[in-house]
């Protein structure tokens, strides 16, 4: 089949980068194990903990329940919608109707995708396209999914210098200096935690986020995949649903694939403004036909249970030792790294005498079977940066220091 009869912006994309990553690193899999290199993957955000005892034993009871294996609806069952708004009142004080104000996703991945279909007017014409802002460095998917959306991406940049939270007016600003059309700003994404920098903002920025999206008549999307992931109470993360107004302008995504590792199970919520969850329900109608029943109401108890509370809390614990450990093992090699507040990630500045990030990170695969993201995924300007998933098992983590001494990776040339 001629290639040139498919849509020029799916012709014009790449596979998504860690399905890349993955290929290579199954490709080099024998040579590396010949010279006692496995592979260790620290780069897809995938926990490597098994999931919660209480869902694996609520998942084969609803096996066993002939209803469940019929079709849900797009917008998600009752059951699984109503323990997301006890959860999100429980955990962030906030009201939300579950017949108009929350919708089941195939995980955020999915409802960020369809949300972004269902805002912009697409368009090959790039003077024209729609415009989603979105965080700079941020989750590789964000710009792809625009862009097959016949839209663009516009970067807000998170930097040391701004806290990683830029006042949206001056971003909005500059924009307009750059001889962009105002007119064209659809909506702005934000991701607190933040993928890949681990860092998070208070609620006085999130409120930020909203008075700006309201006086703009923008969306706001807020995509809390890590909300749970965090480290030191005083910066446990907000919903923006929490701020005034919120419910005007914002659309909040969930996921139970950080927290509960179940990467696999696809499964997360968006809930928040009634017109954007009813235009996302509109989309995914036509495009899925809900998500098995068995994931929905495992997800509901998990949710109101004492052990899903426990499971996350405990995970919490792990994560933050592996960071630290490891945070620690990377400064022995002396390089410059902090533990991070929120989520499993490290964005690193890698060491002087590497061209940039993609040679780092190929060398690091090729010599030592460490497999990290080269920061470009994150931010094209992100040369001299690589993330880590800090999500192996503890020896894993050990081993990779060790490899990284004996095989010279060190920071500065010794
Ligand atoms: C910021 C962010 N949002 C969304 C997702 C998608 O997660 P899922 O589709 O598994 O819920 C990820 C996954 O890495 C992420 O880092």
């Amino acid at each position: 089949m001629n290639k040139e009869i498919f849509n020029n912006k799916i012709k014009s994309m790449q596979n998504y980068i860690m399905f890349e990553i993955k290929a290579r690193q199954i490709e080099l899999t024998p040579i590396l194990k010949e010279k006692n290199r496995a592979p260790i993957a620290l780069s897809m955000g995938a926990p490597v903990e098994r999931v919660p005892e209480f869902a694996i034993n609520k998942a084969i009871e609803y096996l066993n329940i002939d209803s469940m294996h019929t079709y849900s609806t797009p917008k998600g069952e009752k059951r699984f919608l109503e323990a997301v708004k006890n959860r999100m009142k429980k955990r962030f004080n906030v009201e939300l109707d579950e017949k108009t104000e929350i919708c089941s996703l195939i995980g955020s991945k999915e409802g960020i995708a369809n949300l972004v279909r269902a805002i912009v007017n697409p368009t090959d014409d790039e003077q024209n396209q729609d415009v989603i802002f979105i965080p700079q460095p941020g989750y590789a998917s964000y710009t792809q999914m625009i862009k097959a959306s016949g839209a663009r991406a516009y970067g807000i940049k998170l930097t040391k210098e701004n806290n990683y939270t830029p006042n949206l007016e001056d971003v909005f600003n500059q924009y307009i200096k750059e001889g962009n059309d105002p007119k064209k700003v659809k909506a702005i994404v934000i991701n607190y935690p933040n993928n890949p920098l681990g860092c998070t903002c208070d609620l006085e920025y999130l409120q930020h986020c909203v008075d700006f999206c309201n006086k703009y008549n923008l969306i706001l999307i807020s995509d809390t995949a890590y909300a749970e992931m965090y480290y030191d109470e005083n910066y446990k993360p907000h919903s923006a649903l929490e701020c005034k107004g919120a419910m005007d302008c914002c659309i909040e995504l969930y996921s139970f694939s950080k927290s509960y590792a179940m990467t696999g199970w696809r499964l997360g919520w968006a809930c928040g403004n009634s017109t954007a969850i009813t235009m996302l329900s509109r989309t995914k109608s036509t495009v899925d036909t809900g998500i098995f029943k068995v994931l929905q109401y495992t997800g509901a108890d998990l949710l109101e249970s004492k052990e899903g509370q426990e499971y996350i809390d405990e995970q919490n614990k792990k994560f933050k030792n592996k960071l630290q450990k490891f945070t620690d093992g990377l400064k022995s090699l002396g390089y410059k790294v902090e533990m991070p507040k929120t989520t499993f990630y490290l964005w690193l500045e890698i060491p002087k005498r590497f061209k940039d990030c993609v040679e780092f990170a190929n060398e690091l695969l090729e010599k030592s079977g460490i497999v990290i993201v080269p920061g470009t995924a994150f931010d094209e300007n992100a040369k001299r940066y690589v993330r880590l998933s800090v999500v192996a098992a503890d020896k894993d983590l050990e081993e990779v220091i060790n490899r990284m001494k004996e095989d010279g990776f060190y920071f500065e040339e010794k």
